[in-house]
């Protein structure tokens, strides 16, 4: 194989070695990224529901109650709703973003719990550590990334609205029915929250970068190549072929041809006038040679 096969050779499996490891790399890291991004902002709206949940009934729905009979201003202290408002105010702005309040025995039908969300809220029940979940599902609109909480009763106001129809305010009763949502227990896990937030935005972004990332580390090892390429070429192989050629031409006796005319100090220049030299020696022992033998 000629030098330059070598070299080559040499060169396409480092860079391919290298292409793949970084290409491998980079890929989980802009994906765990936009993944991580996805799972704070899932977080944050989470935290901000989650406060008004409580003050809706630590705060509103106790005021309320001493002062109020009418349902509209029943519902205020109600967390769920509050939570259903300030989303209403987040879909104007982020349409994708969803929120939930699943259980398995729901007051609002709406809120019943789908077979996955289901299996959700039975996980967070048979485990009462775990306070988290999150994942990624498959929709219609693209893959979204879930975080869903548990949603444990922790006081006993829940129960105000939870337990019997008879213990409910009658206006809640009117309005929802005496069949669903009540029956609830203290510290019992009956329903999560769940955050969807879409990922197919972040993950577009993830691959636009991964695309850009790889076809300029590509670039770099294109110029790279080439230019070694061509310093191998003017530097290396065409000086040392012009030399093999005279040498061989000397080597069958041919003393024609001209010196190496090699300017520098490269190792190829030294090479050339330790030869030159050689030559002019060869020259003259040869006529010497001549000279003994007439
Ligand atoms: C003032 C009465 C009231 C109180 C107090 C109350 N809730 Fe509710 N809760 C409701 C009503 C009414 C709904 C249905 C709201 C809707 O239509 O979205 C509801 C809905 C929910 C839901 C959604 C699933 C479903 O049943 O539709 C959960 C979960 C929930 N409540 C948990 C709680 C917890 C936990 C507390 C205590 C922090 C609490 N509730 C306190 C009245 C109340």
């Amino acid at each position: 194989m000629k030098l330059r096969g070598k070299f080559n050779s040499m060169l396409l499996v480092v860079f391919g070695l290298a292409l793949g490891a970084s290409g491998y790399m980079s890929h989980r890291q802009l994906n765990d990224n936009a993944r991580a991004e996805v799972l704070s902002n899932a977080s944050v709206l989470m935290e901000t529901i989650l406060s008004a949940r409580t003050w809706a009934v630590n705060e509103v729905g106790p005021n309320l109650r001493e002062t109020g009979e009418d349902e509209e201003m029943l519902m205020m202290g109600v967390p769920a709703y509050a939570a259903d408002k300030i989303m209403e105010a987040v879909y104007k702005r982020y349409p994708d973003y969803g929120y939930r309040e699943a259980a398995l025995n729901p007051t609002n039908l709406k809120h019943r719990a789908a077979d996955w969300e289901a299996k959700i809220i039975n996980s967070f029940r048979s485990d009462p550590a775990k306070t988290e979940e999150w994942g990624i599902r498959q929709t219609v609109k693209g893959p979204v990334l879930y975080l869903a909480h548990p949603i444990q009763i922790k006081q006993s106001g829940c129960l105000g609205c939870h337990t019997t129809p008879e213990k409910s305010p009658p206006q809640i009763v009117a309005k929802y029915g005496a069949e669903n949502g009540y029956g609830w227990k203290l510290k019992e896990i009956v329903g999560a929250q769940i955050v969807t937030v879409p990922l197919s935005v972040p993950v577009d972004n993830a691959n636009r970068m991964f695309i850009t990332f790889m076809t300029t580390i590509t670039g770099v090892f294109v110029l790279v190549f080439v230019l070694i390429n061509i310093m191998l070429n003017s530097l290396i192989i065409s000086r040392v072929s012009v030399m093999a050629n005279i040498a061989d031409e000397i080597s069958k006796g041919n003393f024609e041809m001209g010196e190496f005319n090699e300017q520098g100090s490269d190792e190829v220049a030294q090479l050339s006038v330790a030869f030159n030299r050689m030559r002019r020696s060869l020259v003259k022992a040869m006529e010497l040679f001549s000279g003994h033998g007439t």
